[in-house]
């Protein structure tokens, strides 16, 4: 501590960061009196001026719901590790739809929850025309056109039984074998309707391939939202639960990311963006805010983050013990989320944030 000017105050020493804002000195008026012309509090005092302060602005035109759906009829089914979610059979996820439209959601990532005896090696039905995943694109279609926008999930995991998301040989995931599979599955969403492909998978190249499949055939406007940085997570697991995908060997490390990375990120965003995703995602969300937000300042193109299934379990969880109040820490996750720079956020509480909004809550 030194004096100057009859102020007290303390220099730190900022010579060590590499952030050019705190390069500058900086000075800490510390002793209770002295003379303090900037004060962060005037601006946070009223409603009002909090308005003008808030930097980030999260609605609900930013969320996706995610949908599970199970071959059948009037089928509910709630996922045990993940409350207030369901296995829906296509006629129950209609009119979950027309209840998220109503609330001005028009976004749905669907995921298909399949019998064993369908799956083998190759996920073979996948492509099947028959296939309910499939049809459920069209009867959504047919029912509410363009106002409702399908995202698809492409990966081998749920019709695989080997639960991976390429082609098993022995103890590895094969890769380049892999993607013709994709390329198929893509191609088979495309034709029954959907709008964006969502490859899970991280196979190399797949982005590419799935691109050149889809523009060989007619659908150059089918959009490709990619899971460019997809970790290996333990937060996948009451998805895994949901569609019964669990590996059932070994794990999913050779094609998903360390978490401990963030350069890695780098390179996989360059390639699908090279490869001509639309939009690039980070899975999961909140524990790579860092990641969503180097992707958010690398790349031109809209960013997207993936609450997965179980950071909406932990916070369900927490709130139904009591330990945290729904209405203020749900909203909080989102819009850090969004502050981290993600354009579009698939949560599975979009639903219930635009209930929120709905209610004047938010
Ligand atoms: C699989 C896939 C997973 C999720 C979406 N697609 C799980 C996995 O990679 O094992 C996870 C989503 C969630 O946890 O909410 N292709």
């Amino acid at each position: 501590m030194h004096t100057d000017e009859g102020i007290n105050f303390i220099k730190l020493d900022n010579q060590n960061s590499n952030s050019s804002r705190l390069n500058k000195p900086i000075v800490h008026l510390f002793e209770i009196g002295n003379k303090m012309n900037r004060r962060p509090r005037r601006n946070r005092a009223t409603a009002t001026s909090r308005g003008f302060l808030k930097e980030t602005h999260l609605s609900v035109s930013n969320l996706v719901q995610p949908i599970f759906l199970v071959d059948g009829k009037g089928i509910r089914d709630e996922v045990k590790s993940m409350p207030g979610n369901f296995r829906m059979s296509t006629d129950e996820a209609i009119k979950e739809i027309q209840s998220c439209l109503d609330l001005g959601i028009g976004s749905f990532i669907l995921f298909p929850a399949v019998k064993d005896e369908l799956k083998d090696t190759i996920a073979t039905y996948s492509k099947d025309a028959s296939n309910f995943y499939l049809k459920a694109f069209e009867a959504i279609k047919a029912k509410f056109g363009e106002k409702v926008q399908i995202i698809t999930d492409v990966a081998m995991d749920p019709y695989s039984s080997d639960g991976h998301d390429g082609l098993v040989d022995g103890d590895n995931i094969l890769n380049d074998e892999s993607l013709p599979i994709l390329g198929e599955m893509a191609l088979a969403q495309a034709r029954a309707g959907a709008d964006i492909i969502g490859p899970s998978d991280m196979m190399d190249g797949r982005v590419g391939y799935i691109r050149e499949v889809l523009d060989d055939n007619g659908f150059t406007d089918v959009g490709i939202l990619s899971y460019t940085a997809k970790y290996a997570s333990a937060f996948y697991g009451p998805f895994r639960d949901a569609l019964d995908s669990e590996p059932k060997k070994g794990d999913k490390k050779t094609y998903q990311m360390d978490p401990a990375n963030k350069r890695e990120a780098l390179l996989e965003a360059d390639l699908d963006f090279a490869e001509g995703a639309d939009i690039m995602m980070v899975k999961p969300a909140l524990p790579y805010l860092d990641i969503i937000h180097i992707l958010k300042e690398n790349y031109d193109i809209p960013i997207a983050a993936y609450n997965v299934s179980g950071e909406c379990s932990m916070l369900t969880a927490a709130c139904q013990n009591g330990w945290l109040d729904f209405e203020k820490a749900m909203p909080e996750m989102l819009m850090s989320i969004r502050r981290a720079g993600a354009d579009i956020i698939i949560t599975y509480f979009a639903k219930s944030y635009a209930e929120m909004v709905r209610d004047g809550k938010i």
